[in-house]
């Protein structure tokens, strides 16, 4: 494998590729970048693969990579129509095993098992069973960023984008939302179904804060800010618009503001700038960790290889594709 620039003549057959992320990726990058692609792109074809890739991937991976890209609802909607022998999830490890639970027969394949996340690491199989035995009666509705095992133990799933409406289909008067506690706050603000949280929280988005913000409308006029629901709740009130990275990537296309700042991780603002001229976007960046752990070397890696795969144990597997297909049900 070559991490080699490649030169200028031979870039040229990638140009339609480069042409959607030059606004973001400058030349001496994408020299960089090229190589892989082509063989990532020529490998796809080979083993008949597609590659998933989350809002929060690189745009050489996101652009010019992925087959299909979004939230983790459209991923997993997506994920269960996906006509492939091989899918790559470009993504962290609890994406890569919801894929897996929906495509049963299919080879999943994640280009670092280490893509973790801290909500997913913030609970576990036996919490929920002691969340149960303390709120008797209440339905435990399980955000998808959490591991297969916590997912079996679960009654339904969600995501940021379809959190609200879960937990008003079960008609019941409270239930346990978990893991995380912003989107859990966020929640109980738009039902009036009662809501026990968990105080599990994303590294990422804990780390803004209002004060923060605040700066930056004092720095940058006209400024519209919009937020991820795993953000603070000061952080969420200081937003104009409050939604899951899909529905933040919709309201700019759809607004137009002149200036925006998407608070979340760095890669969703080169993303969306790359196929948007007339917005500023103000990028404070806070890196997922996790996410960045995903490269085009290991992507071309795991193709060439078939490694590593998703394996979830089938007595964990059935219960918790349950509570994932019990969500994907569930009218938006
Ligand atoms: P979305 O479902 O909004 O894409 O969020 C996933 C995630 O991990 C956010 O940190
Ligand atoms: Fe997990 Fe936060 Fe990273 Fe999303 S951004 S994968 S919630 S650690």
């Amino acid at each position: 494998m070559s991490t080699q620039a490649v030169s200028a003549e031979a870039l040229a057959p990638l140009d339609p590729l480069y042409d959607k992320v030059r606004h973001v990726i400058p030349d001496v990058e994408w020299a960089v970048h090229a190589g892989f692609v082509e063989q990532i792109n020529n490998l796809k074809a080979q083993r008949n693969a597609v590659v998933l890739a989350h809002n929060y991937q690189t745009p050489e991976i996101f652009h010019c990579v992925a087959d299909i890209t979004g939230d983790s609802l459209a991923l997993a909607r997506r994920a269960a129509d996906a006509d492939a022998d091989v899918i790559v999830m470009a993504g962290v490890h609890f994406m890569a095993e919801t894929v897996k639970l929906l495509n049963p027969s299919k080879t999943v394949l994640i280009p670092d098992e280490r893509a973790g996340c801290s909500l997913a690491e913030s609970i576990t199989p036996e919490d929920i069973r002691a969340l149960r035995a303390q709120n008797p009666g209440a339905p435990v509705v399980t955000y998808v960023n959490t591991s297969a095992a916590v997912k079996a133990e679960s009654d339904i799933c969600c995501t940021s984008g379809n959190a609200v409406e879960v937990v008003e289909s079960l008609g019941a008067g409270e239930v346990i939302f978990l893991p995380d506690e912003y989107l859990a706050n966020y929640v109980a603000m738009q039902t009036d179904v009662k809501i026990i949280t968990w105080q599990g929280h994303c590294e990422v988005h804990e780390r803004f804060s209002a004060e923060e913000l605040e700066q930056y409308r004092v720095e940058f006029d006209e400024l519209t800010i919009i937020a991820h629901p795993e953000c603070p709740p000061d952080v969420l009130r200081a937003a104009d618009f409050v939604g899951s990275t899909a529905q933040m990537q919709s309201y700019v296309h759809r607004e137009r503001p002149r200036r925006v700042l998407m608070v979340t991780e760095c890669s969703m603002s080169d993303n969306v700038a790359a196929e948007i001229r007339d917005v500023e976007f103000i990028r404070p960046c806070n890196l997922c960790p996790h996410m960045k752990r995903i490269t085009l070397a290991n992507i071309q890696q795991c193709l060439e290889t078939l490694r590593p795969k998703i394996e979830i144990d089938p007595a964990v597997a059935d219960r918790a594709r349950r509570a994932v297909e019990r969500m994907l049900a569930v009218k938006v």
